[in-house]
């Protein structure tokens, strides 16, 4: 079982992300984003995107930046107040984000919600996948404690093995169940990738840095003559 999970599990994740995601861009280019629900349902969008986002984002960065940087990770948590106040602010942001996937799912659920016959079946897997994760983390940052102390010793070292093409399970077969369940969905996530709205993450705008303005006119009678352009 670990010599799957732990294992073969990252690369097979890796290796779907990154071959399905270039096969997608390159046969459904137009696809590569999350279609907005907007006109559906608009006011639950907002609260549950906004929570969910202002939640999730800063949580990933600090998973990323403790595995990149273990050492300094472990630096930063080895007072005890520095550490108390990491943690807390981990399950404030936790609780926002299991907040905003609830808001999320709830919107699409409701049997007169003109948006559940716009939800795909993969939207489904993808909502609950990302609920699992947030449910999970949640429950490490309550119960298996201090996952910031112990996490720069095992899933990072863990990460690094994997990075280095010399996997070691060694260093995450003795957390418990639910904790290895995080790490193992953590990548479902990665080759879901390529499947589902995730997409859109790689569609962040940074091309609007350079590209030429767009040019939007007026089409009617009420705009006829009149130039967008100041
Ligand atoms: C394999 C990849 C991952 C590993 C090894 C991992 C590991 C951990 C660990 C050790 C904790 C406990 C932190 C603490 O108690 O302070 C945690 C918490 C958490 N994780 Fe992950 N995680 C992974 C992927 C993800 C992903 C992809 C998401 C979300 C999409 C996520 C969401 C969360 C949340 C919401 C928490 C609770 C917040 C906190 O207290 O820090 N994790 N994770």
């Amino acid at each position: 079982m670990n010599a799957f999970f732990f294992v073969a599990w990252p690369y097979v994740a890796w290796v779907l992300a990154i071959v399905a995601g270039i096969y997608r861009y390159f046969t459904a280019r137009y696809t590569y984003s999350s279609l907005s629900s907007e006109m559906l349902a608009s006011r639950s969008l907002f609260w549950g995107s906004v929570s969910w986002h202002y939640g999730i984002i800063p949580i990933l960065l600090a998973h990323l930046l403790a595995g990149v940087f273990p050492s300094a990770a472990a630096a930063a948590v080895s007072r005890p107040g520095a550490l108390l106040g990491l943690e807390v602010v981990g399950l404030a942001l936790a609780f926002l984000s299991i907040l905003g996937i609830a808001t999320l799912i709830g919107r699409r659920l409701g049997t007169r919600s003109p948006l559940r016959r716009e939800t795909s079946g993969m939207d489904w897997v993808l909502l609950a996948v990302l609920a699992l994760q947030v449910v999970t983390g949640a429950g490490i940052a309550l119960f298996v404690r201090w996952g910031s102390r112990w996490y720069p010793y095992t899933a990072a070292p863990w990460f690094w093995s994997i990075v280095r093409l010399d996997p070691d399970p060694a260093k995450v077969a003795a957390l418990p169940g639910f904790v290895q369940l995080h790490f193992v969905s953590g990548f479902l996530l990665i080759a879901l990738f390529p499947f589902t709205r995730l997409v859109h993450l790689v569609t962040v705008p940074v091309t609007y840095l350079w590209r030429p303005y767009q040019i939007v006119s007026w089409l009617g009678r009420r705009g006829a003559g009149r130039s967008p352009m100041p």
